[in-house]
């Protein structure tokens, strides 16, 4: 079998360790990413999803555990490893061709270079009119579509991303699920997406990572084998959500029973 990608291997997450407020978020968590794998996140809330891509990016480690990316432990952040996060963080002061050209530039590569990096990439999320404006001048889908292009600058094998389109309207939903796929295809990354929507998760992934509620681990991984793009209609697809819904409903009442009973 080919090397993961990723591999987490009975990851455990305590914050504030040795403290009263010591909180186990995730215990005897272990799953693959294999390279080029486009794989979901679902859980209740608070069972240590963005605990865990906030490791995976190198910004925390693990209590317990092992995390390896490509065969050796993650120690920090690396350029090989993108992170979106729920809000799209452009730099305002910057220009979004400048945002995406950031990492590049701190790389010392040349300006035509990055110009030309930037205007490419901003094609291909749909932003090419963009490319003087500043953040402020943009709707929530755009910049988080500029932040996409921006991580992308630095050619990543795995692109973690946080609930990306959380805050936009389902029109605008459906159309950045289109260009990710789109842009997913072309860059031959990996991802590891975290979602809420059932809906997203049987439209976009190979491999749906079921979470218990808290402490998380594995309650199940399932594989979506439809072709793509997707029909919500297919019999198939509502099959699925379906089974996913009866699998989530479980632990989000586990996880709300836990937190009435702490209040
Ligand atoms: N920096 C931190 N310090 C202390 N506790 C934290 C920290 N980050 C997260 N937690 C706690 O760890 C648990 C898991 O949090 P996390 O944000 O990973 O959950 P999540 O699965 O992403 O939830 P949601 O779906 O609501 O985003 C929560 O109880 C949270 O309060
Ligand atoms: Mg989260």
């Amino acid at each position: 079998m080919n090397q993961p990608l990723i591999s987490v291997r009975n990851v455990r997450k305590v914050w504030n360790e040795n403290s009263p407020k010591a909180l186990t978020a995730i215990d005897a968590l272990s799953f693959d990413v294999a390279p080029g794998e486009f794989v979901v996140l679902l859980g209740p809330s608070g069972c240590g999803k963005s605990s865990l891509l906030y490791m995976l990016a190198g910004l925390e480690t693990p209590t317990d555990g092992e995390l390896l990316f490509d065969g050796m432990p993650i120690e920090g952040p690396d350029t090989e490893r993108g992170m979106i996060f729920q809000e799209a963080s452009l730099y305002p002061w910057l220009t979004i061709a400048e945002n995406v050209a950031f990492g590049l530039k701190l790389r010392g590569e040349l300006p035509e270079k990055r110009e030309r990096i930037a205007r490419e990439l901003l094609l291909k999320v749909g932003l090419a009119d963009a490319v003087h404006k500043r953040p402020e001048e943009l709707s929530g889908g755009m910049r988080q579509r500029a932040a996409l292009a921006r991580a992308l600058s630095m050619r990543p094998k795995v692109m973690m991303m946080d609930e990306p389109f959380a805050a936009l309207d389902i029109q605008t939903r459906a159309k950045m699920q289109d260009h990710l796929l789109k842009i997913w295809r072309d860059s031959r990354a990996g991802v590891v997406m975290v979602t809420h929507s059932i809906e997203e998760a049987v439209a976009l992934a190979d491999r749906i990572v079921v979470w218990t509620a808290r402490p998380g681990r594995v309650k199940e991984i399932v594989s979506v084998d439809m072709p793509r793009p997707r029909n919500p209609r297919d019999p198939a697809f509502i099959e699925l959500q379906l089974r996913l819904g009866d699998l989530l409903a479980d632990e989000v009442d586990r996880a709300f029973r836990e937190m009435e009973a702490s209040i």
